[in-house]
């Protein structure tokens, strides 16, 4: 851990670091996986989904980056290539080869539910180990991902 005056303990920065290093390879590999449906969905609601997905993809490519800062503002180091998030993302893989938009919708939904799931699993965590600021982060990141999975999943269920 690097050094800083932010007064959290050192302990607790680590724990919120490692916390925030597990969401940011999930969050790197759901942003491949969302861009990987923008790419490849067909069905004859194309335009409307092709261009949600990036939208989504746009969403999930900012928590990235506020997930990544915040482990850097912790004095801690993001671990953000895509070999390493590859490697530790807890979403299942994507299948290749999909192109009809149900498919595609239905994926993305699980993926999103998936990461949504586990940001809400952390903020219970982050606060229970005395880091309310990154406890904050994923609350909102939770809702926005919420957000997003009503965007996506409301194209498959009336
Ligand atoms: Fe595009």
């Amino acid at each position: 851990m690097y050094q800083t005056s932010n007064t959290l303990s050192e302990n607790i920065r680590t724990k919120s670091a490692e916390l925030l290093n597990r969401h940011l390879a999930a969050a790197i590999d759901l942003h491949a996986q969302v861009k990987q449906a923008h790419w490849n969905v067909r069905g004859p609601a194309f335009i409307a989904i092709h261009e949600l997905f990036d939208k989504v993809a746009d969403a999930v490519e900012g928590y990235s980056d506020t997930i990544a800062e915040r482990a850097a503002a912790l004095g801690g180091t993001a671990e953000g290539t895509v070999q390493v998030a590859a490697k530790r993302s807890f979403l299942e893989q994507y299948k290749l080869g999909v192109a009809d938009e149900k498919a595609h919708l239905a994926a993305v939904t699980v993926a999103l539910a998936g990461f949504g799931d586990s940001a809400r699993k952390a903020i219970d965590e982050a606060a229970a180990f005395g880091d309310a600021d990154t406890s904050d982060v994923f609350t909102e990141m939770s809702r926005g991902i919420d957000y997003q999975l009503w965007l996506v999943e409301s194209h498959l269920k009336p």
